[in-house]
Formats: structure tokens, sequence, C-alpha cells
């Protein structure tokens, strides 16, 4: 998605709109990316200008913090537990296994723009661990070939 035109100014207007505030970089990058899914790389510049401040400040924040993305998230995010009961139960192999089957490591999105990934600690799903999260619908005791299910499912379905 090329930055101009509307996204531009999206991002100008935000920016405008939240620079009085105190601490304002964090208030307008959730705002970014809240409105457009993710944090664009030209877009750094403009949020700079609006602060003052200069780009590389910009862009250490966004890059601290895993939160924010600098790419278009996939169509499903998938929340993956790395919290402690779910580490105790088989986490890990899970975590291996997803992130072989969709080729991707955290914080990255299939090449198809079908699935991004994510770690999360703790879905308050823990008598049900291993879990994760598929937009909004959890998954318990999550085994290698149930998430093969899930993500076929929630592939045909989106
Ligand atoms: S530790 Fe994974 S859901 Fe609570």
């Amino acid at each position: 998605m090329s930055y101009s035109g509307a996204t531009q100014t999206t991002v100008q207007t935000i920016a405008a709109a939240l620079k009085a505030k105190p601490g304002a970089l964090l208030p307008i990058l959730h705002e970014v990316q809240n409105t457009l899914g993710y944090i664009p790389a030209d877009s750094v510049a403009d949020i700079a200008s609006a602060l003052n401040l200069s780009r590389a400040e910009v862009h250490g924040v966004i890059s601290f913090y895993h939160y924010f993305r600098d790419t278009p998230p996939g169509k499903q995010i998938i929340q993956l537990c790395r919290a402690e009961s779910c580490q105790a139960m088989g986490g890990m192999k899970l975590e291996a296994h997803v992130k072989e089957r969709l080729g991707i490591d955290y914080h990255e999105t299939t090449a198809d723009g079908q699935f991004s990934l994510e770690p999360v600690y703790c879905l308050g799903n823990c008598a049900c661990s291993p879990a994760m999260q598929i937009g909004s619908e959890i998954y318990g005791r999550v085994s290698p070939a149930s998430f093969d299910a899930a993500v076929s499912e929630e592939g045909e379905s989106a």
C-alpha cells in the first residue's frame, strides 16, 4: 500500500489532533495503528515533523515496542499464548509447529497476507492450555493437528 493521499491525510490529521498532548508520540502511534492497522514507514517523517522530533527518534520508539507493526496485518491475527501454563502444556512444541506451518516468526505476516502471528501472555484460558486466539475466537488444548485444522477453516472462511 503506498503512503499518499488519504493515508497520508489520515496520519497528518491524527498527528495534528494529538500533538499537544503530553507524551504525544505514543498516543499518535496507537491511533495511527488503530486506524490504518499499521504504521506506514513513510509516515514516520510526518509524525516526526508534527512533534519536532527526528525520524530516528520516532523510528526508535516504533521498533522498541513489538506491538507496533510497520507492515499491514494479515486478514486474521493468530495470537499464540506464551505464558506459563501454556508453556507447561506443550506450548513450545506447538509454537515451533505454528511457525513452521505458517513459514513466519512472531510479528510477521504470511506471504499470502492471510495470517499474522503474535505472541500473547495469557488468554485467560489456562485450564485448556495450550491456548490461542484467531480473530475473536479462542481455542484450547491446541495440538499441531488441531492448529492445522483451525487455520484451514479460518483460511477458507476469511
Ligand atoms: S497461560 Fe496460556 S491461557 Fe493462561
